[in-house]
C-alpha cells in the first residue's frame, strides 16, 4: 500500500563549529528543532526505483540518482522497487535540510512499505537508526537528525544525537532565493575551534527562556555565509525589524534565516508583512518543535 510522508524543515537554532576531523568534515554542536513546513513524499510499490518531482520549488531539483531521496530509497528498497513522488515546497540548498529531509522521509516511507515497521512514537526512526546508522550518515551529515524530526542536540559531524525537550516556539522562515553551497561556506570559515555550547543545557520553562539562551549562543556559519552571499544580511535585518521578533538568525549554512516570536499572531503578521515587502523571497511561518509524529508515514 502507498503512503504519504511529511519531510519537515530542519532548523539549526544554534550551530557551533568546534573543530575539524582529519577527513575535512567539521565537528559541530547544534541545537536543532523542526518546522511544520516541508516537502511531501509519496511512496508506492513499483518496478525499479523511480522519482517524480513537482511542487512550487521543483525547478532544478533532479529526478535521477543525484537526488538524495532516491539514493536513500535505494538503501532500503531491495528488489521490490518503489515509485516516489516528491512535492517540493522547501527551497533547495537553503540550510533547512530540504534534500536531507526528503531522504529521511524516503527511509521512513520505504521501511513502512514492507509493513514490518512499528508506528509508535519515535519507534520507526529508532529502528531505522539502530539498523542502518552508518549508511544513513553516509547519505549526508543532516540525514540522521531528519530521520528523527524531534528537537535534539547534534554533535560530532551530526551523528551524535541526543533528544532534548524544548518549548514550542513561533517562527518565521525566510529564504532570499539565493542558493548557497554548503562546502563554500565551510571553506570561508575563519575559526574552526569555537567553544561548544555548555555541556549541560539549562531547562527551558518557556519560549522566552529559550530565546534568552539562544541569544547567547551562535551560528558560526553566519559570518562565512555572509561572505559567500552578502544578500543574507537583508534577510536578517528584515526579520529583526518585525514587531515581536526576539531573535533573528541563519539556519545551517544558509541562506534561510529564521525569526523567533513569543506570539504566534506576531509571527503570522511578520510573515505577511515580509511576503508583501519582498515578493521574491520564500516566506513561511509555523511553530517549531517536535514534528516526529507529523513525519510518520500515513496510508494513502
Ligand atoms: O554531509 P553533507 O553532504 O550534507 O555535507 C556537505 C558538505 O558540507 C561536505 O562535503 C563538507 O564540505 C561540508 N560539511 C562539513 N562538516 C559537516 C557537514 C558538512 O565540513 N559536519
Amino acid at each position: 500500500m502507498a503512503n504519504r510522508v511529511f519531510a519537515p524543515a530542519k532548523i539549526n537554532l544554534t550551530l557551533h563549529v568546534t573543530g575539524r576531523r582529519s577527513d575535512g568534515y567539521h565537528l559541530l554542536d547544534s541545537l536543532v528543532s523542526f518546522a511544520p513546513v516541508g516537502d511531501w513524499l509519496t511512496v508506492a510499490p513499483g518496478d525499479g526505483l523511480t522519482l517524480e518531482v513537482s511542487g512550487p520549488e521543483a525547478a532544478g531539483v533532479p529526478d535521477d540518482m543525484s537526488n538524495l531521496a532516491l539514493r536513500a530509497a535505494a538503501l532500503l528498497a531491495g528488489h521490490e522497487g518503489a515509485a516516489l513522488t516528491l512535492e517540493k515546497n522547501l527551497p533547495a540548498a537553503s540550510g533547512i535540510g530540504g534534500g536531507s529531509a526528503d531522504a529521511a522521509a524516503a527511509l521512513r516511507g520505504i521501511a513502512t512499505l514492507s509493513g514490518e515497521i512499528p508506528q509508535g512514537f519515535l519507534e520507526l526512526p529508532d529502528l531505522l537508526m539502530h539498523r542502518h546508522a552508518e549508511r544513513i550518515l553516509g547519505l549526508g551529515a543532516d540525514v540522521p537528525m531528519c530521520v528523527l524530526s524531534h528537537p535534539l542536540r547534534a554533535r560530532g559531524i551530526g551523528e551524535r544525537l541526543g533528544l532534548v525537550t524544548l518549548p514550542d516556539i513561533a517562527a518565521v522562515l525566510v529564504n532570499p532565493r539565493l542558493p548557497v553551497p554548503t562546502p563554500a561556506v565551510f571553506k570561508a570559515l575563519e575559526t574552526r575551534d569555537n567553544p561548544p555550547m555548555p555541556d549541560t543545557l539549562p531547562e527551558f520553562p518557556d519560549a522566552a527562556s529559550l530565546i534568552g539562551f539562544l541569544a547567547r549562543m551562535r551560528n558560526d556559519l553566519e559570518a562565512p555565509a555572509l561572505k559567500v552571499e552578502p544578500g543574507i544580511r537583508a534577510v536578517l535585518d528584515a526579520l529583526a525589524g518585525q514587531g515581536g521578533c526576539g531573535l533573528a538568525r541563519m539556519s545551517g549554512s544558509g541562506a534561510t534565516c529564521f525569526g523567533l516570536f513569543l506570539s504566534e499572531d506576531d509571527a503570522r503578521a511578520a510573515a505577511q508583512a515580509l511576503t508583501e515587502a519582498h515578493p521574491g523571497w520564500w516566506v513561511a511561518s509555523g511553530v517549531l518543535g517536535d514534528c516526529s509524529e507529523l513525519a510518520l508515514p500515513r496510508p494513502q
